[in-house]
């Protein structure tokens, strides 16, 4: 697993293979050691928004027609809810919450052409269904919230993506972790309609839960992630917003796409 990490070569393009978080042998942090995170980065696409947006789905689809990889910043908060949720930890001690970000063995692993087209690791076990339960989705938002707790993570997406050529989705990505991103997009539906597709997403993950508590529980969060005090979702200046309310998932990444091309020029990407 530590291959990659361990050769002297140039870092290989980002493809089905483990990213090292804690484990990489020294190999993402002395990167980052020697130069600012940012600089060092391939081309960023930041795609960020509330959720239920479609945000997931498009971010997802669009790494796969650019070939490029794809880094969820949301299933890294979850992740680190979920350990500190197992060790019964205080959620508002952010100094403990900060430290556990900085020791715990998170690994993410991108795996293109699987959904979701990655696993999430804690320790060497999957959690990647684990941190989607709704006990976490209910917490997550307090731990995110804390100052420490987001600068240890802004810090880890950066040297995930460094060197790389990737599409990383959130809700700051485009304000703070990758400010200087060379495209940006702000994606976004109406409440009524992340609500109900919410709502169908649990209903086929088996779970009866009424659309209006789903609508309720979305409020709340959307409230939480746009008023905490710490980079707070907002739309950065320069990103492009995207309603998605109404379209197909391939209308929105075809105008993604377009918009990219527009930017960066033609790139050779998946199928
Ligand atoms: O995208 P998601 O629903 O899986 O995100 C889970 C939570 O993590 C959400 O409440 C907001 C938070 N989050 C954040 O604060 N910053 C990010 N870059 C990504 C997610």
């Amino acid at each position: 697993m530590l291959q990659a990490c361990m050769s002297s070569a140039p870092i290989p393009a980002w493809s089905a293979r483990w990213a090292h978080l804690d484990r990489s042998g020294g190999c993402y942090d002395k990167g980052m050691r020697e130069s600012k995170p940012e600089e060092a980065a391939g081309v960023v696409i930041a795609i960020d928004g509330p959720a239920g947006a479609g945000k997931s789905t498009v971010a997802r689809e669009l790494a796969r027609r650019l070939g490029m990889g794809y880094l969820d910043t949301g299933a890294m908060y979850r992740a680190l809810t979920l350990e500190a949720m197992r060790r019964r930890m205080d959620l508002d001690d952010a100094p403990a919450l900060s430290s556990l970000a900085a020791t715990m063995n998170l690994d993410i692993a991108y795996v293109p052409g699987e959904s979701p087209p990655h696993r999430v690791l804690v320790d060497g076990e999957d959690v990647t269904a684990a941190v989607r339960t709704r006990e976490v989705s209910a917490h997550v938002s307090q731990v995110s919230s804390h100052a420490e707790v987001r600068a240890e993570m802004v810090r880890k997406q950066r040297a995930l993506a460094r060197g790389r050529d990737v599409v990383v989705e959130g809700r700051d990505v485009g304000t703070v972790v990758f400010p200087r991103a060379p495209v940006k997009f702000f994606v976004t539906a109406s409440v009524a309609e992340r609500a109900r597709r919410r709502h169908e997403e649990m209903a086929k993950e088996g779970y009866e839960v009424s659309l209006e508590a789903v609508r309720q529980d979305m409020v709340r969060r959307d409230h939480m992630d746009a008023t905490r005090e710490v980079n707070p979702l907002r739309r950065a200046p320069d990103a492009e917003v995207v309603d998605t309310t109404g379209m197909s998932v391939s209308q929105v990444v075809d105008g993604l796409l377009a918009r990219v091309e527009q930017k960066l020029g033609k790139r050779d990407g998946g199928t």
